[in-house]
């Protein structure tokens, strides 16, 4: 870390283009700072994977980031932070710094002291059981229920969102009867915020909602801040790369980023 540079660009990944919701707010909070996207399209969905699967692809995509010359990367998928961010570390951490999108969710839920919240996450997320661990660490008498809603994460990624269909799905999700009650749901998946505001109606606006947007930025903006590693100004434009390219990706890409970019094919694999 000794030789990092604040001009040296932040990498950030995801299983597709989820994290392109993430990569959005760092670029608003921090306009500054040059971003280096690596979509995995080859192995979407994460979220239905092996947790050995995704700590291997999370090794080979940080591996990539780190030859590009990343001084931070920012792993902006709930499951591969869920399942391979120690792994990450333990490799990694003398190279880069590293930001994961659960810490900064479960610190902001808890600091409300709410007593029962809920969450939705990829089966990945859940099975890990991260959230309720460190929920509860921080808080331990709050009542966690979660839920996995795997067939959310495909559906966006199709574009498929705020239409009867989905509206569908969603309702017959969100009304889980362990959801009775909740003050509180994390939407702990980084496509999730596309579906924010249905998510929002359903609760009639009664339940507050958490994603992994503007309080991931934030940790990343603290996180270069005290290592001194913020780049004063950007010289060079953003990349996104993916590992399989599909033209309805390209397409779908607009409603993750809200501007036209254009995804190169890295052979990753
Ligand atoms: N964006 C990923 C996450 O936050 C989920 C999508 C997937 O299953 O690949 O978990």
């Amino acid at each position: 870390m000794s030789k990092t540079k604040p001009s040296q660009p932040i990498g950030i990944f995801d299983s597709g283009i989820g994290g392109l919701t993430v990569a959005n707010a760092i670029v608003r909070e921090l306009p500054n700072e040059e971003l280096i996207y690596f979509g995995d399209t080859a192995h979407l969905p994460y979220g239905d994977k092996s947790a050995d699967a995704i700590r291997y692809y999370c090794l080979r995509i940080s591996k990539f980031l780190l030859d590009q010359g990343c001084k931070m990367i920012v792993v902006a998928c709930n499951s591969a932070s869920s399942v391979a961010y120690d792994v990450l570390l333990e490799f990694f951490r003398e190279q880069a710094l590293f930001v994961n999108v659960v810490d900064p969710l479960v610190a902001a839920a808890a600091e409300q002291n709410f007593s029962k919240v809920g969450y939705i996450a990829t089966k990945a997320t859940v099975r890990s059981g991260i959230y309720d661990k460190q929920l509860h660490r921080l808080q331990p008498t709050l009542q966690v229920e979660s839920l996995a809603t795997p067939l959310l994460a495909p559906m966006i990624e199709e574009g498929f969102v705020h239409n009867q269909a989905s509206k569908a799905i969603l309702d017959t999700y969100l009304s889980h009867p362990g959801f009775e009650a909740i003050e509180a749901l994390l939407l702990a998946c980084t496509h999730y915020p596309l579906i924010r505001t249905d998510i929002e109606a359903y609760f009639a606006h009664k339940v507050k909602i958490f994603d992994s947007t503007h309080i991931v930025a934030e940790e990343v903006a603290r996180k270069l801040g005290q290592n001194d590693l913020l780049n004063p100004e950007k010289k060079r434009p953003h990349r996104f790369y993916v590992s399989d390219y599909t033209q309805s990706f390209e397409e779908t890409t607009r409603l993750f980023y809200q501007e036209s970019i254009q995804l190169e094919h890295y052979q990753i694999w």
